[in-house]
């Protein structure tokens, strides 16, 4: 699978949630070591909580520095942080209540908020604020995590949005009408293109058709437009999603 860079296959999804940990960690490690924090973006959907189970675990529950690491969220369903549906919840059940993240340094995207687009705003602000960006300026994440809905959305940016055009804002309230939780707030493209480091993770063979549309090339989807801007970009994905990749197409992924 070398003609797919960044791609990296793994055999099933335990394989995956190892690999993905892996990368986590040694991320955290550089990120620390360079600047003295490391800042991630969780995705939410389910598969990352067998990442997020691994990384509460050792080695990597006391080898991550997580008294210098801060937590942002790439999207979230506005339910509250104690519905079922909340990616907070599944994020803070699976690892965040499990290691030393200080609870101040876990930055939640307020998805009970009666105004969405408020909410949406003030996360941008806390965004601008942590980051000290300029106006007009992006946030330049360590790490974001993404996973891949079966249509080609990632983060809470579906095809045909105007959510997946946005080119001004960082975050923004999104209505998905075809989504179980319609109502949801999300990172913008350019935001999330702004990372030092993007990393998918996918599983299972009912994503092979939307992988495959996504990293040919052939299908203008959400999860297509992620191509960090000055950074690196991994797929991690296990064979049933990767199998209808052939080896003999032209190579899209991105650069690791
Ligand atoms: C969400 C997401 C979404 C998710 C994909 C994949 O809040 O729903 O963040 O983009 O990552 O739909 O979800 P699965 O991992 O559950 O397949």
């Amino acid at each position: 699978m070398d003609q797919w860079p960044g791609l990296m296959l793994v055999d099933d999804a335990p394989a995956l949630a190892d690999a993905a940990a892996r990368m986590i960690a040694d991320t955290a490690a550089d990120a620390v070591a360079a600047r003295g924090r490391f800042t991630i973006v969780l995705s939410g959907g389910g598969t990352p909580r067998e990442t997020y189970m691994r990384l509460a675990t050792p080695p990597f529950a006391d080898g991550i520095p997580w008294d210098r690491t801060l937590v942002f969220f790439g999207d979230e369903r506005c339910v509250p942080p104690d519905h079922a549906e909340s990616n907070y919840r599944m994020a803070n059940e699976s690892l965040l209540s499990k290691v030393g993240i200080p609870p101040d340094r876990v930055y939640r995207m307020r998805g009970e908020a009666d105004d969405p687009e408020a909410a949406a705003t003030e996360y941008a602000r806390t965004l601008a604020t942590v980051f000290q960006t300029p106006r007009g300026g992006l946030p330049r994440f360590d790490l974001v995590l993404l996973g891949l809905g079966l249509d080609g959305h990632a983060g809470s940016l579906f095809p045909g949005s105007p959510a997946a055009k946005e080119i001004f804002r960082t975050v923004v309230a999104v209505h998905a009408a075809a989504a179980r939780i319609p109502q949801r707030l999300t990172l913008t493209i350019p935001t999330i293109n702004a990372a030092a480091r993007v990393l998918f993770l996918v599983s299972g063979a009912e994503k092979a058709k939307v992988v495959k549309a996504t990293l040919s090339g052939g299908a203008i989807l959400p999860a297509s437009m992620i191509r960090p801007d000055d950074g690196a970009l991994t797929w991690i994905v296990d064979r049933a999603a990767a199998a209808l990749l052939s080896a003999d197409r032209p190579p899209r992924a991105g650069r690791s």
